[in-house]
């Protein structure tokens, strides 16, 4: 491939099943590969006292991976804690950085296992279930090249339409059509920012997929029609499981054509999910996937232009086999008094109904539709991945001029061309939103960029501080959601006595997204990142490597969020000067220049801090109630300029495909004296604020 800045090798180890996540040919390397040594199953590395490991996505702990193990395994897991070793994503991609830089991308789509310095601190271990994988080694000369490397070698990220880089508001779930108006009222009257408003599962009759409840969302096509003409776009879920049920269409017209997921016997696998038992579409069979995308059809014909995939690890509640020997079991140890060894056994076979690994080993996958079949096992880790696909190559066929608004709960590389991710179910804590900003990078490396976490948490109880520091945070996010589960507190913005705050908050991200939207398109057309750490552009500054918890967002700004209770301001690290902007809303605002360095910065809980790095600059818009009444077309640049600088905006209608045209860029070069020159074919009304 013809790539200047970073150099990628493929070994392949005996016969890895075809993923589709890299799209381009690469040389297949002599010999042993560079870095690693081979071991039973797997790598080795010795890694420097202080080497970074950067990478794998979506996944628990810091931005630098180390000092703990993870299992790529797409597991449904709400409880994100420290001591977990896998989430809903699988993303083997990691880049170390240290006494040698490289990168390892790993194409294997069953179970993974890294050990980063967990077993011994400075070994690095990879270890597959099976050798049969194919592994990419990245050589740059920077952290950004060898990213960018790998981005080239699995194509181009999703990119959203430009309204959904607005606001979202979801809980599980608004239950019917009137709730929906009532939030869209609440958010409109008091003037709260709003895009996008999302249907939960109880949108459907009786959780099947493509139906809708006719009772409490009558009129459907009218019902989105009617919310179109409010700039709000309603976004409904779509499960992995299809409900077994006598006279529905998808059900019947799946078990007729044989694309369920088959038993070694050649019966459906039977699991069950919020529908109750369920067949699951056999996502990686070329014609099944085809023929579950153009269910999406049924609700883009009622004006819909935006989905989110879920339970598509695939989650299990349980099999129909395990839950009936689970109830044989509990009958056999049924007694008035059940001493602890009866107890241990009920106890064991009901809190491993769920998820249960021997489930997964269950079902098989007609992988070229012709018969070929792979253990779902061996190949879990691609689900959710081409159920997006099977989503996304439809959006292609039926909507190629339009953008389509798609994200995914599980994820493997390459699902990153069709869709973005959420990143799962969650919690209400601060730690939570810690994590949030840690997976940002991590995910970005490998091409998610359209993610976001659930702001102010999807379960246990938020309160109103933390959602304020998470909607702060959550301005800066590609994707913008406040989300929550089914009996927590309500989180909609208007729920809360800071009401005012929290829409002034919300207010700032329409007038960032001029900057916002022009660098997540750049970041997305150029394989770059959208929001990175410290160390990929502050290279040689060994204590910016290691900042966690501030991140740079394109290519002028710094963020650092607090994300602890009480917190009235945080320690904030400056590789180098820079401009601090502090924002109670999109106009009122302080400025200060500090010096490279440590300083405490005192953040009140109604402000947000952005550092303006030096001559740099960025677009702000006058703000809007959503993106349509957003005016890309008069704009203001912030900005810290001693000298000159100069930026690259990118901007285009926000719903076609025409990336490459010309006209969607603008140069505008600001001097020292505020003075700035203007370069392209848009009519902009330019003001310079330095
Ligand atoms: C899963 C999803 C969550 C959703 C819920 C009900 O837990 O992750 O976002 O609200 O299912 O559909």
């Amino acid at each position: 491939m013809a790539l200047q800045k970073c150099k990628i090798t493929k070994y392949t180890y005996g016969k890895p099943f075809f993923t589709d996540a890299v799209t381009e040919k690469i040389a297949q390397g002599e010999g042993a590969p560079a870095y690693v040594t081979e071991i039973e199953n797997g790598f080795t590395y010795q890694m420097g006292d202080s080497d970074v490991v950067y990478g794998l996505g979506e996944n628990v702990r810091g931005i630098n991976k180390r000092g703990w193990h993870y299992i790529s395994n797409n597991t449904d897991d709400p409880n994100h804690r420290e001591d977990k070793v896998s989430l809903y994503g699988t993303h083997n991609f990691i880049i170390v950085d240290g006494k040698e830089r490289f990168g390892l991308f790993i194409d294997y789509p069953g179970k993974l296992s890294f050990d980063i310095g967990y077993t011994e601190r400075n070994t690095l271990t990879i270890t597959a279930e099976e050798m049969d994988l194919d592994l990419y080694i990245l050589e740059g000369e920077s952290l950004n090249d060898i990213v960018k490397g790998l981005r080239q070698m699995i194509g181009r990220s999703y990119i959203a339409p430009k309204w959904a880089f607005g606001y979202g508001q979801s809980r599980w779930s608004y239950m019917t059509a009137d709730e929906v108006r009532e939030v869209v009222k609440k958010h409109r009257e008091n003037h709260i920012p709003l895009d996008s408003v999302y249907l939960d599962i109880d949108y459907m009759e009786r959780y099947k997929d493509f139906t809708i409840n006719k009772e409490t969302f009558p009129d459907f096509a009218d019902f989105v029609q009617e919310m179109k003409e409010e700039n709000i776009h309603l976004v409904p879920i779509i499960d992995a499981g299809v409900k077994i049920e006598e006279g529905y269409d998808v059900y019947e017209e799946g078990v007729e054509k044989g694309y369920f997921c088959k038993e070694a016997d050649g019966s459906y696998f039977t699991g069950a999910v919020w529908p109750g038992l369920v067949h699951f579409p056999d996502m990686l069979n070329p014609d099944a996937r085809k023929w579950f995308g153009h269910k999406y059809k049924i609700l883009m014909d009622q004006g819909i232009d935006g989905f989110w995939n879920d339970m598509n690890e695939p989650a299990i509640f349980y099999s129909a086999k395990r839950i009936k020997k689970a109830m044989e079991t509990a009958k056999a140890v049924d007694s008035d008094n059940m001493d602890m060894v009866h107890f241990d056994e009920f106890r064991e076979i009901v809190s491993t109904l769920s998820n249960n690994p021997e489930d997964y080993k269950s079902f098989y996958h007609n992988v070229d539709g012709k018969g070929t079949m792979v253990c779902h096992d061996k190949v879990h880790n691609l689900f959710g991945y081409n159920m997006t696909r099977a989503a996304g190559e439809t959006f292609e066929e039926l909507e190629p001029e339009k953008r389509v608004l798609m994200y995914s709960r599980s994820s493997y590389p390459g699902m990153h061309r069709y869709g973005g991710i959420w990143q799962g179910d969650n919690l209400s804590w601060w730690s939570h939103l810690k994590l949030n900003m840690s997976m940002m990078p991590s995910l970005n490396m490998i091409g998610f960029l359209y993610t976001g976490a659930d702001l102010g948490g999807f379960g246990a109880d938020t309160t109103e501080d933390l959602m304020l520091r998470w909607l702060e945070f959550g301005i800066f996010t590609p994707l913008m959601r406040n989300h929550s589960a089914l009996g927590t507190r309500r989180q909609e913005a208007y729920q809360f006595g800071a009401m005012e705050a929290m829409k002034k908050i919300i207010g700032l991200r329409y007038g960032l997204l001029p900057y916002i939207y022009s660098e997540y398109m750049k970041s997305a057309l150029r394989g770059e990142m959208y929001m990175k750490p410290l160390g990929f552009d502050y290279e040689n500054d060994a204590f910016a490597a290691k900042v966690e918890d501030q991140l740079l967002l394109g290519d002028s700004i710094m963020v650092a969020p607090v994300y602890e209770q009480n917190a009235e301001g945080r320690y904030v690290y400056l590789p180098e000067t820079m401009k601090m902007v502090k924002f109670r809303s999109l106009t009122e605002r302080t400025e200060e220049i500090l010096p490279a360095g440590h300083h405490y910065v005192p953040i009140a809980l109604d402000e947000v801090v952005i550092f303006i790095r030096p001559n740099h600059i960025l677009p702000l818009s006058k703000g809007g109630e959503n993106v349509a009444d957003t005016d890309f077309t008069d704009l203001e640049l912030l900005g810290y300029v001693t000298e000159e600088a100069s930026y690259e905006w990118y901007d285009d209608d926000g719903y076609g495909r025409d990336y490459e045209n010309p006209a969607n860029y603008t140069t505008f070069t600001v001097k020292a004296d505020k003075t700035v020159e203007v370069k392209g074919q848009k009519k902009l009304k330019v003001q310079v604020n330095l």
